[in-house]
């Protein structure tokens, strides 16, 4: 699939609005409980996710995105509230959620695509079936050419390409995304906005992302989050109703700018 044909894939997509609720996070409060003493990280915090949306998080550093994530994935449970994921309480890992992190975490002694194919071992499904699809991933963000290399032969960019390629190799009906391109440098970052818009659409996995860049979580989402300091809860939600397919200079239009704005100003920071 070429961009623009992803593009018009995602052009069709019915309006978010008219889906259901497939992530339901109700009164979630998260208390870490250290030697130190104890830190809550989250509270109260309320929110859905509709199916095939793409909600994108936002907020100062250490108000709870992460831990956000990781209680609707399964992998830490909440203090107080309730995770719904597909009409489920969440109460253990889900094999359902692909999880993306901010470094790639590739195993550096396995090729690219035994790494892709990593989830498919731990899964126990036929590592045979799934190579075509890792392969067809592997094209659809562009590092085919790097099947068989080494992590260590690819930049920075490029693991993170097989870092998401693996969150979906099986098929996962969510992607959860924690920062992942907050490691790479602003224009590889627009690069990679594009080619996550073009691998989501092929699928249109209900995606959640955090990101500490405001015009990624324009450019990529259908609704903005905007989480206060901790202990973290939403303080607003900004609706992107910016048409798609976006090309990338919709960075530079009016509205693009306008809700980039809005957003800065509910965090409280300074728009020049
Ligand atoms: N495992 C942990 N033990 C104790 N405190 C933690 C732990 N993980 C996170 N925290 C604290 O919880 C708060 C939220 O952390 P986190 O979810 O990582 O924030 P963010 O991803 O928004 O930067 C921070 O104050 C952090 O120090
Ligand atoms: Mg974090």
């Amino acid at each position: 699939m070429t961009l623009s044909q992803a593009m018009v894939a995602f052009d069709e997509r019915v309006e978010p609005d008219d889906r259901p609720a497939v992530i339901r996070v109700s009164g979630v409060e998260k208390t870490y409980h250290t030697r130190r003493g104890s830190v809550t990280a989250l509270a109260d915090l309320s929110f859905e996710v509709r199916d095939q949306e793409f909600v994108t998080v936002v907020g100062p550093s250490g108000c709870g995105k992460s831990t956000i994530l990781k209680i609707i994935s399964g992998l830490m449970p909440a203090t107080a509230g309730q995770v719904e994921v597909f009409g489920e309480i969440v109460d253990s890992p889900r094999s359902d959620a692909g999880m993306v992190f901010q470094s790639p975490r590739l195993l550096k002694w396995r090729t690219i695509l035994d790494n892709i194919l990593l989830p498919i071992e731990i899964l126990r499904l036929p590592r045979a079936k799934y190579i075509p699809r890792a392969m067809e991933l592997l094209e659809l963000a562009g590092i085919k050419d790097a099947a068989h290399m080494r992590p260590s032969e690819l930049s920075g960019g490029m693991q993170q390409r097989a870092a998401i390629c693996r969150a979906l190799v099986y098929d996962p009906r969510l992607l959860l995304m924690d920062e992942p391109f907050g490691a790479l440098d602003a224009m590889s970052r627009d690069i990679m906005n594009v080619e996550l818009m073009k691998i989501w659409s092929e699928r249109r996995k209900t995606t959640v992302l955090i990101t500490h860049s405001i015009s990624e979580a324009v450019f990529l989402a259908d609704r903005v989050l905007v989480m206060g300091a901790r202990p973290g809860t939403i303080v607003a939600e900004v609706k992107v109703d910016l048409p798609r397919p976006r090309h990338p200079r919709v960075r530079a239009s009016a509205a693009f700018m306008e809700l980039s704005s809005r957003i800065h100003r509910l965090l409280g920071v300074e728009y020049a």
